[in-house]
């Protein structure tokens, strides 16, 4: 089993507000970016990352490639103006004809090794998979008017997360056809509007995606 990793790491954090971009904000004293890279250059069967950053910082993240001494981190690519044309950046970079291609965002420092382990294993079995945890707040559907329309059912629902692992052929596929200007937030929604069904690999409470500063203190009391 060959797999090949992608970092997206092209965002700015502008919903976290701070002057350095997102991904070079310090947690517990490294770069946010360096913990993804760290848990998936540690995996065996993933023998290259590629890395996209914001077109001004490509530098910045080659930079801390070197510094952290990362060596499967084959290139870094400039990132898009959205998430989607990040990761597609990144894939016309995959070289090497890996099985599997698994994402994750710079923006999860807190991923496990299981987790990465278990995306690939799971990507293999039934082409696509998507880390995810119950919802566990009870969900409302509002109005434009500012009320509550009515209450959502939530035993189904789910809050995706990354990473997010896919045949190679599957994901090329999918961005193909469906990766220009349509907007969706994750990779696996691709693939689902591909008609490709998506396997749930139980997530991670802990797995926090670092949007606000809130975030950021919950991530350095997990670390
Ligand atoms: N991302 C990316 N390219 C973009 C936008 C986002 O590679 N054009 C990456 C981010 O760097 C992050 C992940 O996608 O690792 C998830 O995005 P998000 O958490 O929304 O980060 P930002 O877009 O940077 O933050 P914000 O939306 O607050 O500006
Ligand atoms: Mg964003």
């Amino acid at each position: 089993m060959k797999a090949s990793a992608i970092v997206p790491a092209g965002g700015s954090g502008s919903r976290l507000g701070l002057k350095t971009k997102k991904p070079f904000v310090a947690l517990g004293g490294k770069p946010i970016l360096y913990y993804a890279i760290r848990a998936l250059e540690r995996e065996g069967s993933i023998d290259e990352i590629i890395v996209a950053a914001e077109k001004s910082q490509v530098g910045r993240a080659k930079n801390l490639v070197r510094r952290f001494g990362f060596r499967k981190v084959k290139s870094v690519v400039a990132g898009g103006s959205t998430r989607t044309a990040s990761v597609k950046n990144c894939l016309d970079a995959v070289t090497g004809d890996p099985d599997v291609i698994v994402i994750h965002d710079a923006a999860r420092p807190l991923v496990s090794g299981r987790m990465i382990r278990e995306s690939i294993r799971l990507a293999s079995k039934y082409g696509a998979c998507v880390a995810a945890v119950p919802e566990s707040d009870t969900v409302k559907l509002g109005d434009p008017a500012g009320f509550i329309r009515k209450t959502v059912d939530r035993r189904n629902l789910f809050r995706a997360q990354t990473p997010q692992a896919f045949r190679t052929s599957l994901l090329r596929r999918a961005y193909k056809s469906y990766g220009a200007g349509r907007k969706v937030t994750d990779d696996a929604s691709l693939l689902e509007g591909a008609g490709v069904r998506v396997r749930i690999l139980p997530g991670s409470y802990r797995n926090v995606k670092i949007t606000t500063k809130e975030d950021l203190k919950m991530a350095e009391a997990l670390l």
